[in-house]
């Protein structure tokens, strides 16, 4: 049985702020580092032009592994729905979990915006769940929370572990899963690990999926330089984790992927790098 996914992150839809309310602190920061590098990095036809070839290309599911904005702006959610019309037309075909990004400032209860905009490619449950097929399942965390204005972390909540867990047992042994979120577990060599802007519980939720291998793929993207890591279980198949980030954002010199094309066919994995150009 076969399942073919694009998987797609950090596309960083951005405004300004137009209302003096929205002027708060960590956002003046923000504009003022939007002003300087994203709005070059991230210019809108880059997005259309995203949404025009992921049209053109076969896909069964599309996941977006968060950030859809740079300020959390109303303004900024409501354009990159509009962009992203095109592929939302079905939504039991569409994943989309929040990043850091999309809480950047302290949100009222019941305001999140987010929620307002995408939550119906989430779900109102602790985890999004998706059956591909009768082998596979995609499995969405939202791990994203409001930070002050130097920290860019996130938390696994222990309540989404132990949902994931329930979950993992309610199927038959054989079934794969794939976990998206927006923070990755590995780093390249020569990255320099910053804990401030990283999952705060990255160790023990990578060892918690090392252990479960009915998990074998880990989708996610945060850092702007995308990359496919494989880690070797003891026993067991290896966990494939891809980096999507920046999908929209202008190429960089020696840059080999702006997302990737997943196929699964029966239990194997064949991840290809895209460049939009
Ligand atoms: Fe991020």
């Amino acid at each position: 049985m076969r399942a073919t996914i694009i998987h797609i992150s950090d596309l960083h839809f951005h405004s300004y702020p137009q209302k003096l309310q929205d002027w708060k602190s960590k956002r003046i920061l923000g504009a003022a580092n939007l002003l300087i590098r994203r709005a070059r990095e991230f210019p809108l036809q880059r997005a259309k032009l995203l949404v025009d070839r992921i049209q053109d290309m076969n896909c069964d599911h599309l996941v977006i592994s968060g950030d859809m904005t740079q300020l959390s702006l109303e303004r900024e959610f409501s354009l990159a729905r509009e962009i992203l019309e095109p592929l939302l037309a079905q939504p039991e075909r569409v994943t989309i979990i929040p990043g850091n990004h999309d809480r950047y400032v302290r949100q009222p209860s019941g305001t999140d915006l987010f929620t307002q905009y995408f939550g119906e490619f989430f779900g109102t449950n602790e985890l999004h769940v998706r059956n591909l097929n009768q082998e596979w399942v995609i499995v969405g965390w939202d791990s994203a929370h409001h930070n002050d204005w130097i920290t860019a972390a996130g938390t696994v909540k222990g309540s989404t572990i132990k949902a994931t867990e329930t979950l993992l047992k309610s199927y038959p042994e054989k079934t794969n899963f794939i976990i998206a979120n927006h923070y990755p577990l590995t780093f390249p060599e020569d990255w320099k690990f910053d804990r401030s802007h990283e999952l705060y519980n990255l160790v023990p939720v990578r060892n918690w999926i090392l252990q479960n291998q009915q998990i074998s793929l880990y989708l996610h993207g945060h850092i702007h330089r995308n990359w496919l890591h494989c880690l070797p279980r003891d026993s067991g198949p290896d966990l494939m984790l891809v980096n999507s980030a920046a999908s929209c954002s202008k190429l960089y010199s020696g840059q080999n992927s702006s997302f990737h094309q997943i196929v699964l066919d029966d239990g194997n994995v064949k991840v290809t790098p895209v460049l939009l150009n």
